[in-house]
């Protein structure tokens, strides 16, 4: 039976829509990866999944069992991590996980045993005992977590469930993540981290505007995306008219066929070439001539970055860095 089946979802808030025309399936065992752009519809899919919004059109089934007909049936089995913590502060970590097990009606030695093994494996032993609203950001999601985690769920809603953690516990939930492939159950789960999709997810969607705009195995979207790529990482520090005049140098190249100014990485340039080794032999020295510093050249192969960037048009990184900038002007200018 599938797990996480939706067909022509439809959401509007007021005459805004949220999600315009959304469908996708999650077999058993299968983590699926949601990517998209703020604002996409990414986290309206997963509320509408878990009950917490009515859809305008459309159908959604979680394990069979239709969201629409049997709301409360549809929130026993299925475990949602919310991209917004909201926890009560005045409970400790243990009270708040003991609250969640009665809610699911755990018996008292299963809940025990389960919270148990939460807060071993989000490391939340040492906080247990402590209120929650003296928890750090990133142990309040851990916390998070273990809530979504503790009934067993055959279905499992993680928006961004990694925000906020440090490496090692964000490896640490990867891992457990991969492990619930052999039990059956099934992950729907939106990263702006692409590593984290492409590490962990089966299938990916690509959505924007509240539509997909392609689906398929991280490896078939790559392959879709066709071309070798090569990445121009220019020296620490150059300027960004300088690389600006980079793009359109290369854009004068025969063999070039697109260019990216990628400032995540340093003002590195990433091209697609429909001849790598005529590009690895010839921009160096065609780019030094013209002035400009030049750090290195190499080969890779497509990243779910350039298969976003060419679905949506707009590089996933570069869309985060144009929010932090305009974030630190908004701060600026108050
Ligand atoms: N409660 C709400 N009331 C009005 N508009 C909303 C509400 N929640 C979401 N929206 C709007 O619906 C659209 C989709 O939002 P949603 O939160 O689903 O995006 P998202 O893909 O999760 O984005 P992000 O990556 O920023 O989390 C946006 O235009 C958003 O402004
Ligand atoms: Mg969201």
């Amino acid at each position: 039976m599938t797990a996480i089946a939706i067909d022509h979802l439809q959401k509007n808030y007021g005459t805004k829509p949220a999600v315009v025309d959304l469908s996708l399936k999650v077999e058993p065992g299968q983590i699926y990866g949601l990517l998209g752009p703020n604002g996409a519809g990414k986290t309206t899919t997963m509320r509408c999944l878990a009950t917490l919004e009515r859809p305008d059109g459309g159908e959604l089934w979680v394990a069979g069992i239709s969201v629409r007909q049997y709301p409360r049936e549809v929130r026993a089995c299925l475990g949602y991590v919310a991209q917004e913590v909201a926890q009560d502060k005045v409970l400790t970590g243990r009270e708040l996980l003991e609250l969640h097990a009665d809610l699911y009606h755990l018996s008292r030695a299963e809940g025990r045993l389960r919270i148990q093994r939460m807060l071993e494996l989000l490391e939340l032993n040492e906080y247990a005992t402590d209120l929650i609203g003296s928890y750090s950001g990133g142990i309040k999601k851990r916390l998070d977590i273990a809530c979504g985690l503790l009934h067993n769920p055959q279905v499992l809603l993680l928006d961004e469930p990694t925000v906020g953690l440090d490496i090692n516990t964000r490896l640490k939930v990867w891992a457990f993540l991969k492990g619930l492939r052999s039990q059956g159950i099934a992950v729907l789960l939106t990263s702006h981290y692409l590593e984290e999709i492409d590490v962990l997810a089966d299938r990916v969607a690509i959505i924007d505007q509240g539509r997909v705009l392609a689906e398929g195995t991280p490896d078939q979207l790559k392959t879709r995306v066709g071309g070798d790529r090569i990445t121009v990482r220019l020296q620490e520090f150059t300027p960004l008219e300088l690389a600006t005049r980079g793009i359109a140098l290369l854009q004068g190249v025969d063999f070039v066929r697109e260019v990216v100014l990628n400032r995540t990485q340093g003002n590195a340039l990433n091209l697609v070439v429909t001849s790598p080794e005529q590009a690895l032999a010839r921009l160096e020295s065609y780019l030094k001539a013209q002035g400009l510093p030049v750090f290195s050249i190499g080969q890779s192969r497509p990243s779910l970055d350039d298969v976003f960037l060419i679905t949506t048009g707009q590089s996933l990184q570069d869309a985060q860095m144009a929010q932090v900038e305009i974030t630190a002007q908004t701060r600026k200018k108050k």
